[in-house]
């Protein structure tokens, strides 16, 4: 395979292509990305395969971008690069508008043009909108969208406009939108690593509102494994797969108290704060389909692995440290 993967240096795309080189070592790769303040090309220092290579640059360039399909000429695109953090979304809309809509649509624009086997749309759970606290539903394929949030809603926009390029033009396209992930290389301004990086400083965990919203976890290989089940089963054209891992729904509040566990600390660490504006109060997904078409499920325990990703953020403060700098600045200046 030939794989055109765009923002790589971020969360989850760097640890897809620890995955993929590590798993696929004959697959050629190139990652482009613009390195917005959430990408990291360091993220994929350790990668010395000849197959793997970056190009720094931006989605939104659209001459750039058919210059980039022209000379790689890649068999399958795997589309991660996003602006992704909800409370950035809240305070400048623009640029998600930007990139997740317009960004997506170059892609598929120049997938088109160069008969691309397959365009694979990395999406969120957080489409769907919000499920009441006390529901035993979850979101599925079936699901309606209403997003929230200005990220949901750009990514909710990216989802349609490629389901549309498959019905109107044939593009092989393929979505999963997953729940969230946490691991290794995750930006210390989502929940996870703000948590965990504050605890490392001796400092509070902040809990927006009164810290029940429940969210549905996944370790981030888990993920990179359900979109490798995407890619590699020949029958899976124009499907949307729900990607998720909780068996039972764990609110912040739990998750703050397992990693204050982990730390040997007690729960007057946690510290209620300010609530997000219009802050979902409850993602959970139903797997069902992944694990029937694909065989896929998820494979990692979330405590377990709460407890080694806790240990690489403990073991890796130089790479943290920088980004954490400037994230709490940014939730200083809107007070959170
Ligand atoms: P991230 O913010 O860590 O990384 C995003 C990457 O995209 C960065 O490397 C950034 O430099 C790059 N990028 C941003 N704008 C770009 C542009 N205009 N041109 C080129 N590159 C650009 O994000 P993540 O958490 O790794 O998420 C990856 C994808 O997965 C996103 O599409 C996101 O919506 C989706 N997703 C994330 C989660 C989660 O829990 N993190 C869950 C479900 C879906
Ligand atoms: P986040 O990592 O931003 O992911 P998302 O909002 O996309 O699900 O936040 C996860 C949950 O944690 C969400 O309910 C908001 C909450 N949260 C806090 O309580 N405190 C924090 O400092 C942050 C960053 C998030």
């Amino acid at each position: 395979m030939k794989l055109l993967i765009t923002g790589g240096a971020g969360f989850i795309g760097s640890n897809f292509i620890h995955y993929w080189t590590h798993n696929h070592p004959n697959d050629e790769i190139l990652n482009i990305d613009s390195l917005t303040y959430a990408g990291n090309i360091t993220n994929l220092a350790s990668i010395k395969t000849n197959k793997y290579k970056f190009t720094q640059v931006d989605i939104c360039d659209t001459e750039e971008i058919n210059k980039i399909f022209k000379d790689f000429k890649p068999d399958n695109v795997v589309h991660f690069a996003a602006e992704t953090h909800v409370d950035r979304s809240l305070d400048k809309p623009d640029v998600f508008i930007q990139t997740n809509i317009f960004g997506t649509y170059n892609l598929l624009e120049a997938s088109l043009k160069n008969n691309i086997k397959r365009f694979h749309h990395i999406s969120t759970d957080e489409v769907f909108g919000s499920l009441d606290l006390d529901t035993a539903d979850k979101f599925d394929e079936q699901t309606s969208y209403k997003p929230n949030s200005p990220y949901s809603a750009s990514k909710a926009s990216s989802d349609h406009l490629v389901r549309s390029y498959a019905e109107s033009y044939g593009l092989p396209i393929s979505i999963t939108n997953c729940s969230n992930n946490f691991g290794p290389y995750q930006h210390p301004e989502k929940f996870l690593p703000r948590i965990i990086t504050n605890l490392i400083d001796n400092k509070n965990i902040p809990l927006y509102g009164d810290g029940q919203n429940v969210r549905d976890w996944l370790y981030v290989e888990d993920h990179c494994r359900a979109i490798e089940s995407v890619l590699l089963n020949k029958s899976t054209i124009g499907q949307t797969y729900c990607v998720g891992g909780n068996y039972e729904d764990i609110s912040n509040l739990d998750i703050a108290k397992m990693v204050l566990d982990i730390f040997n600390l007690d729960d007057n660490k946690i510290e209620f704060v300010k609530d997000r504006p219009g802050h979902d109060i409850k993602y959970a997904v139903n797997w069902t389909k992944i694990n029937q078409d694909l065989g896929w499920k998820p494979k990692y325990d979330t405590y377990q692995w709460l407890e080694k990703t806790t240990q690489w953020y403990i073991e890796n403060e130089s790479w943290w440290r920088p980004l954490k700098t400037e994230a709490e600045q940014f939730y200083a200046k809107n007070n959170q």
